[in-house]
């Protein structure tokens, strides 16, 4: 903790009016979203976003995500972040999957979106935050935390048999909650001191 605290300070610090910077939280978020055509043509995109920021984007061809931005990699090279890198994947391809083959069980209409956004955000001297959430044609359907999925007050019927399927894999469940409890801040930390001198330009410019 102390290690990401010196990483905001550094990030922050230079420059008179940071006392309001302090309070703003840092999210690094990963967004997939799937368009069901029929059921036989589907379409998948990704892309993972420090703030407002791309850094990946993501290949569904080969289930790979890209790197966008200038900065040494060095850093991401340890264990925990290659793991990251294979639960994506799985995540990536395994989700709109569960879409598919429960169409008619889910009453999912042709032709239909599903949103999955996985991330955390880092508050400054705080405990962070994960969070995960798939929607539906743009309407919030489950939600996780505690490592449970739960369904959206708005979701009905449909929202509870997704959650229902979605909790019956814990080995999923335990990685999902690691990946957005632990490995997700590690890797967004990673990424703001691997990127500090570019962030740094981008937010001020003039500095
Ligand atoms: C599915 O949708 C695609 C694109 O609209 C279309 O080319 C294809 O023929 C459709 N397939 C079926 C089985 O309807
Ligand atoms: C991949 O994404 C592109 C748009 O970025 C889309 O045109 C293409 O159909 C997608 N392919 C698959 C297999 O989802
Ligand atoms: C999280 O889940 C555990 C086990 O199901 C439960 O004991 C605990 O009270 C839950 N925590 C919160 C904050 O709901």
């Amino acid at each position: 903790m102390l290690f990401l605290q010196l990483v905001l300070l550094v990030f922050f610090l230079p420059g008179g009016d940071s006392e309001d910077d302090f309070q703003e939280p840092i999210s690094f978020q990963i967004i997939l979203i799937s368009s069901f055509y029929n059921h036989s043509w589907m379409q998948s995109q990704g892309s993972a976003w420090l703030d407002e920021l791309q850094t990946h984007a993501w290949n569904n061809k080969t289930g790979a995500f890209i790197f966008l931005q200038r900065w040494p990699k060095g850093k991401f090279c340890n264990k925990e972040l290659m793991e990251v890198d294979e639960l994506f994947l799985s995540y990536y391809t395994g989700f709109p999957l569960k879409f598919h083959d429960h169409g008619s069980q889910w009453q999912l209409e042709y032709p239909f979106q599903v949103q999955l956004i996985i991330g955390c955000e880092l508050h400054f001297g705080e405990a962070s935050v994960g969070f995960m959430r798939i929607a539906y044609q743009g309407s919030e359907l489950v939600s996780f935390w505690n490592m449970t999925w739960w369904p959206s007050p708005t979701g009905g019927s449909r929202a509870q048999q997704v959650c229902r399927l979605l909790n019956q894999d814990h080995e999923d469940n335990e990685l999902m909650h690691m990946f957005i409890i632990d490995y997700c801040p590690l890797y967004l930390s990673s990424l703001l001191d691997a990127g500090k001198a570019d962030l740094q330009r981008k937010v001020r410019p003039e500095a």
